[in-house]
């Protein structure tokens, strides 16, 4: 008994969810307000949109490659999963980008924007925050 109410305490406190506050709060922590030109609600309504700020999501694309973590970082290009071919440009295995320590996962997201496309490299970014007011994002955060 004692032993199951542990393993259920981990499965819990592996599975990080922030709150929209507490991520603004993080990343602007991390050096992301205004990185690349992206200011801080930019980076937390791509958040919003690729995992619901959810550091443990994983999404298997259709062509073999699978998206990981708080950024839906893409296993072709950024991380190796040991099973899709990748350039691995983060160097890192895609697990680190699930863990509680979220700055593998930043520091990740800054080699993605640092490429020509930019924070476009987001698909969700371009589908639900490119040209709205995203002032929604960062209200009430202090940040
Ligand atoms: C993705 O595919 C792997 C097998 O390749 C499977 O183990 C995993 O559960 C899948 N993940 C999701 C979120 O569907
Ligand atoms: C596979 O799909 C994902 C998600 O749409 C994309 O990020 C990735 O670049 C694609 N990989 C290749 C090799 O086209
Ligand atoms: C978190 O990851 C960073 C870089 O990926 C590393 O430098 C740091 O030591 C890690 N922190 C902890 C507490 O493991």
């Amino acid at each position: 008994m004692r032993s199951l109410v542990f393993l259920l305490f981990v499965a819990v406190a592996n599975a990080r969810v922030y709150s929209r506050c507490e991520w603004a709060r993080i990343l602007k922590s991390h050096g992301m307000d205004g990185y690349r030109g992206n200011s801080l609600a930019n980076w937390v309504c791509l958040s919003k949109w690729e995992s619901n700020y959810n550091t443990r999501a994983t999404n298997n694309n259709s062509n073999g490659s699978t998206d990981y973590g708080i950024f839906q970082i893409n296993s072709r290009w950024w991380c190796d999963n040991g099973q899709t071919p990748t350039s691995n440009g983060c160097n890192i295995r895609c697990s680190e980008l699930l863990t509680d320590n979220v700055s593998t996962a930043i520091n990740c997201a800054k080699r993605v924007v640092r490429d020509p496309n930019g924070i476009r490299a987001w698909r969700a970014w371009s589908r639900h925050c490119e040209n709205r007011d995203l002032s929604a994002y960062v209200a009430g955060c202090g940040v």
